[in-house]
């Protein structure tokens, strides 16, 4: 029976256990969105993780959403991932960066010339970010033109060559929690006319294209995807049909053979069992559609992470907030000891305290 701490390989990343680092944004990147010491020595405290998925990182001067979260789309942001990414190897680990564009959840305040953000529809969520001003409304967003969208898939075509000369073992698409790339999937936010709006086909169209830019330039097996079919993340509604939506996603990201699919149960760090039949989803029913790796991730504990790989539901499971307070969580998960609380005011910004001062087991 497969184990939760047994090795195992995605694609063509080995793996010494099934245990990930979900991706976690930490807002402590250095003056022009470059990850700085602090960073290096959050992630080597962390490499004994079986994968570690590298928090979101725009691929764009546009696709940034927050203060101080970290780029890949120039030289000085390869050169501070170097720095990470050799430290997690020289300690056995290993690591991919997570791609992110964040759309319309954003404040024109982080953007290039003070840019309005750009999102599949011109229609503005009722959702907050965090800027140099503190927490403020979203600005109001514009609607993409189908002439930019050839431009946006060559940034991610562009960002994930950079994360690999950065010395990534691949890259994750962030295609969750109602992000860009969500806000083209779900029809509760694409009000768009022509290709890339409309029927499931055409909704998934950029995602699908994206995937593929990005295969052609790394290859599938350095590549994976995350969803959250469920999540209603930023006061965002679901889609109408998700089950037949996210079906044909992973039924046409099936070619691209990809290393793994992470998928959000539920709430994005919330509830991840609807209240009621009308909101629940089959996850089974995709796992089945797909043939990499299948990554579950919302709250699992020991327990039901173990439970999960023994009964061939997951392949791997990611855990989000037991890392950031547990740096050595395989050995405490492996050892079932006790772990380490989550200083919850200390996730977003500011320094070592409660990024790289958690402490280690001792014996
Ligand atoms: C956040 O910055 O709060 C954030 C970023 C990416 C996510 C979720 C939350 O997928």
């Amino acid at each position: 029976m497969t184990s939760l701490f047994d090795p195992t390989r995605i694609g063509n990343i080995p793996l010494t256990s099934r245990i990930v680092m979900a991706p976690l944004t930490r807002n402590r990147a250095l003056e022009a969105q470059v990850p700085g010491p602090l960073s290096v020595e959050y992630y080597r405290q962390r490499a004994s993780a079986g994968l570690i998925i590298a928090e979101a990182t725009q691929i764009s001067p546009m696709g940034q959403g927050y203060l101080d979260t970290p780029g890949i789309h120039t030289p000085e942001q390869v050169a501070g991932w170097r720095k990470v990414t050799d430290a997690v190897h020289s300690e056995g680990g290993h690591i991919v960066l997570q791609l992110w564009h964040v759309g319309r959840i954003s404040h024109s305040s982080l953007l290039p010339d003070g840019a309005a953000p750009v999102s599949s529809t011109s229609r503005r969520p009722n959702a907050m970010t965090f800027t140099k001003a503190g927490f403020v409304d979203v600005s109001a967003p514009r609607a993409l033109r189908d002439d930019e969208l050839p431009g946006l898939i060559d940034d991610y075509r562009h960002a994930a060559r950079l994360a690999m000369q950065a010395g990534f073992d691949g890259v994750e698409v962030h295609a969750a929690n109602n992000y860009l790339l969500e806000q083209f999937l779900r029809d509760s936010v694409n009000d768009r006319t022509g290709p890339y709006g409309g029927s499931i086909a055409n909704r998934a169209r950029l995602l699908v294209e994206v995937m593929q830019a990005i295969c052609a330039e790394i290859g599938g097996g350095h590549t994976g995807v995350r969803l959250s079919p469920m999540t209603t993340f930023s006061d965002t509604a679901r889609d109408s049909d998700p089950q037949a939506l996210y079906g044909y996603v992973v039924e046409q990201l099936a070619p691209l053979a990809l290393a793994y699919l992470h998928v959000i149960e539920g709430e994005t760090g919330g509830e991840r069992e609807p209240e009621d039949a009308a909101t629940r989803f089959d996850y089974e029913a995709l796992h089945k559609r797909f043939s990499g790796a299948w990554m579950v991730n919302n709250g699992y504990t020991r327990t039901s992470a173990m439970a999960a790989i023994t009964a061939g539901k997951a392949d791997l499971v990611a855990f989000g907030r037991p890392f950031i307070s547990n740096p050595d969580l395989v050995r405490r998960l492996r050892d079932d000891a006790p772990l380490n609380e989550l200083q919850a005011d200390k996730l977003y910004g500011g320094g070592a305290e409660g990024y790289t001062d958690y402490p280690t087991l001792t014996v």
